[in-house]
Protein backbone atom coordinates (compact mmCIF):
# COMPACT_ATOMS: atom_id res chain seq x y z
CA UNK A 1 0.00 0.00 0.00
CA UNK A 2 1.89 3.21 -0.96
CA UNK A 3 1.77 6.48 0.89
CA UNK A 4 1.03 9.32 -1.14
CA UNK A 5 2.89 12.55 -1.21
CA UNK A 6 1.25 15.28 -3.23
CA UNK A 7 3.37 17.96 -2.80
CA UNK A 8 6.60 15.80 -3.83
CA UNK A 9 4.91 14.42 -6.54
CA UNK A 10 4.19 17.59 -7.85
CA UNK A 11 7.19 19.29 -7.67
CA UNK A 12 9.54 16.65 -9.12
CA UNK A 13 7.08 16.24 -12.20
CA UNK A 14 7.00 19.79 -13.26
CA UNK A 15 10.57 20.53 -12.28
CA UNK A 16 11.21 17.56 -14.98
CA UNK A 17 9.27 19.19 -17.09
CA UNK A 18 10.41 22.66 -16.98
CA UNK A 19 14.06 21.21 -17.38
CA UNK A 20 13.35 19.85 -20.71
CA UNK A 21 11.23 22.88 -22.01
CA UNK A 22 14.45 24.57 -21.34
CA UNK A 23 16.95 22.49 -23.11
CA UNK A 24 14.45 21.51 -26.16
CA UNK A 25 14.50 25.22 -26.71
CA UNK A 26 17.91 26.15 -26.03
CA UNK A 27 19.67 23.27 -27.69
CA UNK A 28 17.55 21.57 -29.85
CA UNK A 29 18.26 17.99 -28.24
CA UNK A 30 15.33 16.10 -26.81
CA UNK A 31 16.60 15.56 -23.04
CA UNK A 32 15.95 11.90 -21.67
CA UNK A 33 13.79 11.99 -18.47
CA UNK A 34 16.13 11.08 -15.21
CA UNK A 35 14.98 7.17 -14.17
CA UNK A 36 15.03 7.73 -11.12
CA UNK A 37 12.44 10.28 -10.76
CA UNK A 38 8.66 9.44 -10.42
CA UNK A 39 7.71 9.17 -14.47
CA UNK A 40 4.15 8.62 -14.08
CA UNK A 41 1.76 10.79 -11.67
CA UNK A 42 -1.14 8.99 -11.78
CA UNK A 43 -0.92 7.16 -8.66
CA UNK A 44 -3.71 4.47 -8.42
CA UNK A 45 -5.35 3.80 -4.56
CA UNK A 46 -7.46 1.21 -3.58
CA UNK A 47 -8.27 2.05 -0.04
CA UNK A 48 -10.75 4.54 1.09
CA UNK A 49 -8.81 5.22 3.79
CA UNK A 50 -5.84 6.05 1.72
CA UNK A 51 -7.97 8.46 0.28
CA UNK A 52 -9.41 10.13 3.66
CA UNK A 53 -6.00 10.56 4.94
CA UNK A 54 -5.11 11.95 1.20
CA UNK A 55 -7.65 14.33 1.40
CA UNK A 56 -7.10 15.52 4.82
CA UNK A 57 -3.23 15.88 4.74
CA UNK A 58 -4.48 18.70 1.99
CA UNK A 59 -6.81 20.13 3.87
CA UNK A 60 -4.45 20.82 6.31
CA UNK A 61 -1.89 22.21 3.62
CA UNK A 62 -5.05 24.34 2.57
CA UNK A 63 -5.11 22.82 -0.74
CA UNK A 64 -8.02 22.29 -2.86
CA UNK A 65 -9.03 18.47 -4.24
CA UNK A 66 -11.46 18.18 -7.06
CA UNK A 67 -12.76 15.35 -7.88
CA UNK A 68 -14.28 13.05 -11.05
CA UNK A 69 -16.38 10.10 -10.16
CA UNK A 70 -16.41 7.96 -13.41
CA UNK A 71 -17.33 4.22 -14.22
CA UNK A 72 -14.53 3.80 -16.48
CA UNK A 73 -14.48 3.16 -20.12
CA UNK A 74 -13.05 6.63 -20.13
CA UNK A 75 -13.59 9.12 -23.51
CA UNK A 76 -12.73 12.92 -24.07
CA UNK A 77 -16.40 13.65 -22.50
CA UNK A 78 -14.61 12.48 -19.24
CA UNK A 79 -11.21 13.86 -19.48
CA UNK A 80 -13.29 16.76 -20.14
CA UNK A 81 -14.05 16.90 -16.68
CA UNK A 82 -10.40 16.22 -15.60
CA UNK A 83 -8.66 18.98 -17.21
CA UNK A 84 -11.45 21.90 -15.81
CA UNK A 85 -10.76 19.97 -12.34
CA UNK A 86 -7.03 20.24 -13.23
CA UNK A 87 -7.38 23.99 -14.02
CA UNK A 88 -8.82 24.65 -10.85
CA UNK A 89 -7.31 22.79 -8.00
CA UNK A 90 -4.22 21.46 -6.51
CA UNK A 91 -4.96 17.97 -7.03
CA UNK A 92 -7.21 15.92 -9.01
CA UNK A 93 -8.60 12.47 -7.81
CA UNK A 94 -11.35 10.44 -10.54
CA UNK A 95 -12.63 7.19 -9.10
CA UNK A 96 -13.26 4.32 -11.59
CA UNK A 97 -15.51 1.90 -10.15
CA UNK A 98 -18.72 0.28 -12.12
CA UNK A 99 -21.90 0.98 -9.31
CA UNK A 100 -23.67 -2.63 -9.29
CA UNK A 101 -26.19 -0.53 -7.40
CA UNK A 102 -27.51 1.94 -10.08
CA UNK A 103 -28.03 -0.88 -12.76
CA UNK A 104 -31.93 -1.63 -13.00
CA UNK A 105 -30.73 -4.51 -15.56
CA UNK A 106 -28.28 -7.21 -14.76
CA UNK A 107 -27.05 -7.77 -18.14
CA UNK A 108 -26.31 -4.25 -18.26
CA UNK A 109 -23.63 -4.15 -15.73
CA UNK A 110 -22.10 -7.42 -17.16
CA UNK A 111 -21.88 -5.74 -20.66
CA UNK A 112 -20.76 -2.32 -19.19
CA UNK A 113 -17.02 -2.12 -20.77
CA UNK A 114 -14.04 -2.69 -17.97
CA UNK A 115 -10.49 -1.42 -19.67
CA UNK A 116 -8.94 0.19 -16.88
CA UNK A 117 -5.09 -0.05 -18.32
CA UNK A 118 -6.55 2.16 -21.02
CA UNK A 119 -8.07 4.21 -18.71
CA UNK A 120 -5.01 4.58 -16.36
CA UNK A 121 -3.09 5.97 -19.70
CA UNK A 122 -5.96 8.08 -20.20
CA UNK A 123 -6.36 10.26 -17.11
CA UNK A 124 -2.34 10.12 -16.56
CA UNK A 125 -2.49 12.20 -20.19
CA UNK A 126 -5.07 14.49 -18.84
CA UNK A 127 -3.35 15.83 -15.87
CA UNK A 128 -4.94 13.56 -13.12
CA UNK A 129 -3.16 13.08 -10.21
CA UNK A 130 -4.95 10.32 -8.50
CA UNK A 131 -6.89 7.42 -9.44
CA UNK A 132 -9.69 5.45 -6.53
CA UNK A 133 -10.44 1.99 -7.82
CA UNK A 134 -12.20 0.74 -5.21
CA UNK A 135 -13.68 -3.01 -4.45
CA UNK A 136 -17.23 -3.28 -4.01
CA UNK A 137 -16.96 -4.40 -0.89
CA UNK A 138 -14.90 -1.67 -0.01
CA UNK A 139 -17.41 0.62 -0.88
CA UNK A 140 -19.95 -1.43 0.44
CA UNK A 141 -19.13 -2.69 3.49
CA UNK A 142 -22.11 -2.77 5.85
CA UNK A 143 -25.92 -2.10 5.47
CA UNK A 144 -25.30 1.68 6.43
CA UNK A 145 -23.49 2.15 3.18
CA UNK A 146 -26.28 0.66 1.09
CA UNK A 147 -29.28 2.64 2.63
CA UNK A 148 -31.65 3.59 -0.24
CA UNK A 149 -31.32 7.37 -1.13
CA UNK A 150 -34.71 9.71 -2.52
CA UNK A 151 -34.95 11.80 -4.55
CA UNK A 152 -38.96 12.57 -4.86
CA UNK A 153 -40.42 13.73 -8.30
CA UNK A 154 -36.69 13.24 -9.81
CA UNK A 155 -37.15 9.89 -9.48
CA UNK A 156 -40.57 9.54 -10.89
CA UNK A 157 -39.76 11.04 -14.21
CA UNK A 158 -37.38 10.06 -17.57
CA UNK A 159 -34.68 8.24 -16.25
CA UNK A 160 -35.67 8.06 -13.14
CA UNK A 161 -39.24 6.47 -14.37
CA UNK A 162 -37.49 4.51 -16.89
CA UNK A 163 -34.45 3.02 -14.90
CA UNK A 164 -36.41 2.00 -11.29
CA UNK A 165 -33.79 2.13 -8.41
CA UNK A 166 -31.15 3.72 -10.73
CA UNK A 167 -31.00 6.88 -8.84
CA UNK A 168 -30.90 5.42 -6.16
CA UNK A 169 -27.79 4.01 -6.35
CA UNK A 170 -26.35 6.58 -8.11
CA UNK A 171 -26.69 8.54 -4.88
CA UNK A 172 -25.64 5.68 -2.54
CA UNK A 173 -22.26 5.58 -4.31
CA UNK A 174 -21.73 9.01 -4.78
CA UNK A 175 -22.50 9.83 -1.12
CA UNK A 176 -20.25 7.24 -0.05
CA UNK A 177 -17.08 8.80 -2.73
CA UNK A 178 -18.07 12.30 -1.10
CA UNK A 179 -17.47 10.79 2.23
CA UNK A 180 -14.07 9.07 1.43
CA UNK A 181 -12.63 11.38 -1.00
CA UNK A 182 -13.75 14.68 0.75
CA UNK A 183 -13.13 16.97 -2.53
CA UNK A 184 -13.76 20.42 -1.77
CA UNK A 185 -15.52 20.70 -5.83
CA UNK A 186 -16.79 17.61 -7.45
CA UNK A 187 -17.62 17.70 -11.44
CA UNK A 188 -20.10 16.06 -13.71
CA UNK A 189 -21.29 15.81 -17.15
CA UNK A 190 -24.40 17.72 -18.39
CA UNK A 191 -25.11 14.67 -20.64
CA UNK A 192 -26.47 13.31 -17.36
CA UNK A 193 -28.90 15.94 -17.11
CA UNK A 194 -31.08 14.37 -14.95
CA UNK A 195 -28.31 13.22 -13.04
CA UNK A 196 -26.47 16.67 -12.40
CA UNK A 197 -30.18 17.43 -10.56
CA UNK A 198 -30.13 14.59 -8.46
CA UNK A 199 -26.36 15.10 -7.06
CA UNK A 200 -27.42 18.60 -6.51
CA UNK A 201 -30.55 17.62 -4.51
CA UNK A 202 -28.36 14.69 -2.66
CA UNK A 203 -25.75 17.46 -1.54
CA UNK A 204 -28.79 19.58 -0.30
CA UNK A 205 -30.51 16.70 1.36
CA UNK A 206 -27.34 15.78 3.11
CA UNK A 207 -25.65 19.18 3.59
CA UNK A 208 -22.33 17.73 1.86
CA UNK A 209 -20.16 20.37 1.67
CA UNK A 210 -18.73 19.95 -1.84
CA UNK A 211 -19.31 22.86 -5.02
CA UNK A 212 -21.34 20.92 -7.69
CA UNK A 213 -19.80 21.75 -10.94
CA UNK A 214 -22.23 20.56 -14.47
CA UNK A 215 -19.64 20.39 -17.51
CA UNK A 216 -20.98 20.86 -21.18
CA UNK A 217 -21.41 17.75 -23.06
CA UNK A 218 -18.29 16.70 -25.56
CA UNK A 219 -19.73 14.88 -29.05
CA UNK A 220 -18.04 13.52 -31.56
CA UNK A 221 -17.42 15.49 -34.75
CA UNK A 222 -20.87 14.53 -36.31
CA UNK A 223 -22.71 15.27 -33.34
CA UNK A 224 -23.14 11.77 -31.34
CA UNK A 225 -22.79 12.46 -27.78
CA UNK A 226 -19.58 10.62 -26.47
CA UNK A 227 -20.75 7.52 -24.21
CA UNK A 228 -18.67 4.70 -22.62
CA UNK A 229 -21.76 2.67 -24.21
CA UNK A 230 -20.84 3.68 -27.46
CA UNK A 231 -18.06 1.22 -27.68
CA UNK A 232 -20.89 -1.60 -27.74
CA UNK A 233 -22.30 -0.41 -30.72
CA UNK A 234 -21.06 -1.72 -34.21
CA UNK A 235 -20.62 0.37 -36.87
CA UNK A 236 -23.92 0.10 -38.09
CA UNK A 237 -25.87 0.77 -35.23
CA UNK A 238 -23.40 3.83 -34.79
CA UNK A 239 -24.99 5.23 -37.59
CA UNK A 240 -28.35 4.68 -36.67
CA UNK A 241 -27.21 6.07 -33.00
CA UNK A 242 -27.04 9.70 -34.77
CA UNK A 243 -30.41 9.68 -35.39
CA UNK A 244 -30.94 11.06 -31.54
CA UNK A 245 -28.50 14.13 -31.73
CA UNK A 246 -29.57 14.81 -35.10
CA UNK A 247 -32.93 15.13 -33.71
CA UNK A 248 -32.13 17.40 -30.77
CA UNK A 249 -30.17 19.29 -33.17
CA UNK A 250 -33.19 20.11 -35.31
CA UNK A 251 -35.79 21.17 -32.42
CA UNK A 252 -33.12 23.40 -31.59
CA UNK A 253 -32.88 24.83 -34.94
CA UNK A 254 -36.87 24.64 -35.32
CA UNK A 255 -37.36 25.80 -31.64
CA UNK A 256 -37.47 29.68 -32.40
CA UNK A 257 -40.14 29.01 -35.81
CA UNK A 258 -42.53 25.78 -34.42
CA UNK A 259 -44.54 25.14 -31.29
CA UNK A 260 -43.63 22.68 -28.49
CA UNK A 261 -46.14 20.01 -30.22
CA UNK A 262 -44.80 20.80 -33.59
CA UNK A 263 -40.92 19.64 -32.25
CA UNK A 264 -42.27 17.07 -30.44
CA UNK A 265 -43.99 15.37 -33.43
CA UNK A 266 -41.67 16.13 -35.78
CA UNK A 267 -38.81 14.29 -33.21
CA UNK A 268 -41.15 11.17 -32.27
CA UNK A 269 -41.97 10.98 -35.85
CA UNK A 270 -38.12 10.94 -37.05
CA UNK A 271 -37.14 8.79 -33.96
CA UNK A 272 -40.27 6.23 -34.67
CA UNK A 273 -38.45 3.61 -37.00
CA UNK A 274 -37.69 -0.27 -36.63
CA UNK A 275 -33.93 0.09 -35.75
CA UNK A 276 -34.97 2.23 -32.90
CA UNK A 277 -36.63 1.81 -29.20
CA UNK A 278 -37.99 5.12 -28.24
CA UNK A 279 -38.26 5.33 -24.55
CA UNK A 280 -38.91 8.92 -24.67
CA UNK A 281 -38.38 12.40 -26.20
CA UNK A 282 -39.26 15.37 -24.07
CA UNK A 283 -39.03 19.01 -23.70
CA UNK A 284 -38.90 19.98 -20.19
CA UNK A 285 -38.25 23.15 -18.06
CA UNK A 286 -34.63 22.46 -17.34
CA UNK A 287 -34.70 23.74 -13.87
CA UNK A 288 -37.72 21.38 -12.70
CA UNK A 289 -37.56 18.47 -15.68
CA UNK A 290 -41.58 19.10 -15.66
CA UNK A 291 -42.41 18.75 -19.58
CA UNK A 292 -43.88 21.89 -21.05
CA UNK A 293 -46.53 22.23 -23.71
CA UNK A 294 -45.90 26.04 -24.19
CA UNK A 295 -42.70 28.09 -24.93
CA UNK A 296 -44.32 30.66 -21.99
CA UNK A 297 -43.77 27.93 -19.52
CA UNK A 298 -39.75 27.82 -19.22
CA UNK A 299 -36.69 30.25 -19.37
CA UNK A 300 -34.87 26.99 -20.06
CA UNK A 301 -36.34 24.51 -22.36
CA UNK A 302 -34.51 21.33 -22.92
CA UNK A 303 -34.99 18.40 -24.97
CA UNK A 304 -34.14 15.22 -23.54
CA UNK A 305 -33.65 11.68 -25.29
CA UNK A 306 -33.48 8.23 -24.53
CA UNK A 307 -33.67 5.15 -27.04
CA UNK A 308 -32.15 1.54 -27.21
CA UNK A 309 -30.08 0.48 -30.53
CA UNK A 310 -29.64 -2.84 -30.85
CA UNK A 311 -28.98 -3.96 -27.20
CA UNK A 312 -27.29 -0.41 -26.06
CA UNK A 313 -29.34 2.53 -24.58
CA UNK A 314 -28.12 5.73 -25.03
CA UNK A 315 -29.48 9.14 -23.68
CA UNK A 316 -28.31 12.50 -24.72
CA UNK A 317 -30.34 16.19 -24.11
CA UNK A 318 -29.82 19.81 -25.80
CA UNK A 319 -31.06 23.09 -24.29
CA UNK A 320 -33.23 24.84 -26.95
CA UNK A 321 -33.11 28.30 -25.77
CA UNK A 322 -29.79 29.50 -27.50
CA UNK A 323 -27.74 29.43 -30.78
CA UNK A 324 -27.83 25.68 -32.54
CA UNK A 325 -24.43 25.40 -31.58
CA UNK A 326 -23.86 25.86 -27.96
CA UNK A 327 -24.78 23.21 -25.45
CA UNK A 328 -26.60 24.33 -22.79
P1 LIG B 1 -20.03 7.71 -16.19
O1 LIG B 1 -21.13 7.34 -17.12
O2 LIG B 1 -18.73 7.02 -16.32
O3 LIG B 1 -19.80 9.25 -16.29
C1 LIG B 1 -18.91 9.92 -15.45
C2 LIG B 1 -19.08 11.41 -15.65
O4 LIG B 1 -18.75 11.75 -17.00
C3 LIG B 1 -20.53 11.85 -15.43
O5 LIG B 1 -20.57 13.06 -14.71
C4 LIG B 1 -21.04 12.01 -16.85
O6 LIG B 1 -22.12 12.91 -16.97
C5 LIG B 1 -19.79 12.53 -17.54
N1 LIG B 1 -19.89 12.33 -19.00
C6 LIG B 1 -20.23 11.19 -19.66
N2 LIG B 1 -20.28 11.41 -20.99
C7 LIG B 1 -19.97 12.71 -21.17
C8 LIG B 1 -19.86 13.55 -22.32
N3 LIG B 1 -20.07 13.09 -23.55
N4 LIG B 1 -19.52 14.84 -22.13
C9 LIG B 1 -19.30 15.34 -20.88
N5 LIG B 1 -19.39 14.59 -19.76
C10 LIG B 1 -19.72 13.30 -19.90
O7 LIG B 1 -22.21 8.97 -14.61
C11 LIG B 1 -21.63 8.02 -14.12
O8 LIG B 1 -20.50 7.46 -14.67
C12 LIG B 1 -22.07 7.37 -12.80
O9 LIG B 1 -23.45 7.46 -12.68
C13 LIG B 1 -21.37 7.98 -11.56
C14 LIG B 1 -21.73 9.45 -11.37
C15 LIG B 1 -19.85 7.79 -11.64
C16 LIG B 1 -21.87 7.22 -10.31
O10 LIG B 1 -21.62 5.87 -10.38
Amino acid sequence: MGFYVPAELHCGYKNIEKKRHFQQIDLDLPAPLPTHLPLKPLKTLAFPHELTSLSDTLKREGKSLGFVPTMGALHEGHLSLVREAKSKNDVVVASIFVNPTQFNDPKDFERYPRVVEEDQRMLESAGCDVLFLPSVKDMYPDDASQQAVSFGFLETVLEGAHRPGHFSGVGMVVKRLFEIVKPSTAYFGSKDYQQVMVIRSLVEQFSIPVEIIAMPTIRESDGLAMSSRNRLLSAEERTIALALSKALFTAKENYPSQSIPELLQHAIATLSRPDIRLEYFVICDGDTLREITDKSQTKNPVALVAAHVGKVRLIDNLGLGRAVNSEQ
